[in-house]
């Protein structure tokens, strides 16, 4: 422009027909404000031990706003890391098996920071073709060369590994897929990438608190603590807080400290959420017992609706479109039950599902009552 102007409606012009391609695929999201206390039966979010609310997890957050402040100051390695955060990291660590853990502000970057801090040109990394967005992300930011085998495709991983010029290689999976809901081989992966000298990264973000009494499939599996092999998990689930951390060797965390971009160049995870976490898994180890009762939800939910039960809260259930998808979603909540809608792109294979999450503490009541409308909806929308 000759005076230095924009020209009016650029962005205009340039967003709105991406945005009529979406509405024309059903595939535009919304966002949807909830308000504080709403009486929904809630099978959409992610607080899978119904800790989130409890007054234990949120006296222990204000305690440390009191104590610490509203945030954490600065990155980690300035002034960022406060005893709690310390506190949060062994504990954690001590709980899953692990020698060490490293908190990062969300469970996205903690995926971030460890793939980058492996990867590069000398390191291949396998992906399951199913993993979460944040590890896809992680690939991409890693400069490795990355191979995507089909989902829990162990032989392919073999084959991916025997084949690499590369000396060094990263085996990424979730332990319960966030979109599917189901297991990944841990115990064979675990032994196929020993075979070929790579180090096995698992995400647990949605095995913390839900599988292996709570401490996890790695841990269930006998494979916490290996050398090769190396845990996320996210604050953000039923950890009921924020944030993510890294679980490994000891000689990880010390990588990580100065290498992991998303840990150096980021404000540390608040003192609220660290208080928060700690006080989710001191819960969570006082109550063993308490990831039994997601498991009975999840296994009933699957049941009613006819799908393959979970490993873990994620009952997912495969819809004939995205707009059939969206439609059921609303006629649950037009009856006072929130379920998730998943659509592409946030589903790998492209099938848009009704997402339900089991949660601990719903009452018998709730429990038919979502049921009940769920299969309603679906009836309605087939
Ligand atoms: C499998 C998986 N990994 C990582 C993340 C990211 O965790 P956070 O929400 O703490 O960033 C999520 C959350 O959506 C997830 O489902």
């Amino acid at each position: 422009m000759a005076d230095g102007a924009a020209p009016v409606g650029l962005l205009t012009q340039w967003l709105t027909p991406l945005a009529a391609g979406r509405d024309a695929r059903g595939l535009t999201r919304r966002l949807r404000p909830r308000a504080a206390g709403d009486d929904l039966i809630d099978l959409a979010g992610n607080d899978y031990l119904g800790l989130a609310r409890d007054p234990r997890v949120v006296e222990a957050a204000v305690a440390a706003v009191r104590e610490w402040g509203a945030g954490a100051t600065a990155s980690r390695l300035v002034t960022g890391t406060t005893t709690l955060h310390t506190e949060l990291e062994s504990s954690l660590a001590a709980f899953t098996g692990h020698a060490a853990g490293l908190a990062f502000s969300s469970g996205y970057l903690a995926n971030l920071g460890v793939v980058t801090a492996l990867g590069g040109a000398e390191t291949l990394v396998v992906s399951d073709a199913h993993v979460h967005a944040s590890l896809v992300d992680a690939c991409r930011l890693s400069r490795s060369r990355v191979e995507i085998v089909p989902h829990n495709d162990v032989e392919a991983v073999g084959k991916a590994l025997a084949n690499r010029n590369e000396p060094h290689a990263l085996v990424l999976a979730e332990s319960v897929y966030s979109v599917l809901g189901d297991a990944a081989p841990l115990t064979a992966l675990a032994a196929v990438a020993l075979e070929h000298d790579a180090v096995l990264l698992v995400d647990e973000a949605h095995g913390i608190g839900v599988t292996g009494h709570g401490r996890g499939g790695v841990a269930a599996a006998g494979l916490a603590g290996l050398d090769h092999v190396v845990v996320t998990v996210t604050l953000s689930k039923a950890l009921a807080s924020q944030g993510g951390v890294v679980l490994g060797p000891a000689v990880l965390r010390e990588h990580l400290v100065n290498r992991a971009r998303s840990f150096i160049f980021d404000t540390g995870l608040s003192p609220a959420a660290c208080a928060a976490a700690l006080a989710a898994l001191r819960i969570l180890t006082d109550e063993p017992t308490r990831p039994d009762s997601i498991h009975a939800t999840a296994r009933r939910l699957a049941d009613e609706c006819g799908v393959t039960p979970s490993a873990g809260a994620v009952v997912s259930v495969p819809m004939p479109g995205p707009r059939e998808t969206v439609r059921a979603a609303e006629l649950c909540l037009a009856n006072g039950v929130r379920v998730g809608s998943f659509r592409p792109p946030s589903v790998p294979d492209g099938i848009s599902r009704l997402r339900l999450t089991a949660r601990a503490g719903l009452t018998a009541d709730e429990l038919d009552h979502a049921c009940h409308t769920i299969t309603a909806a679906l009836q309605e929308v087939s």
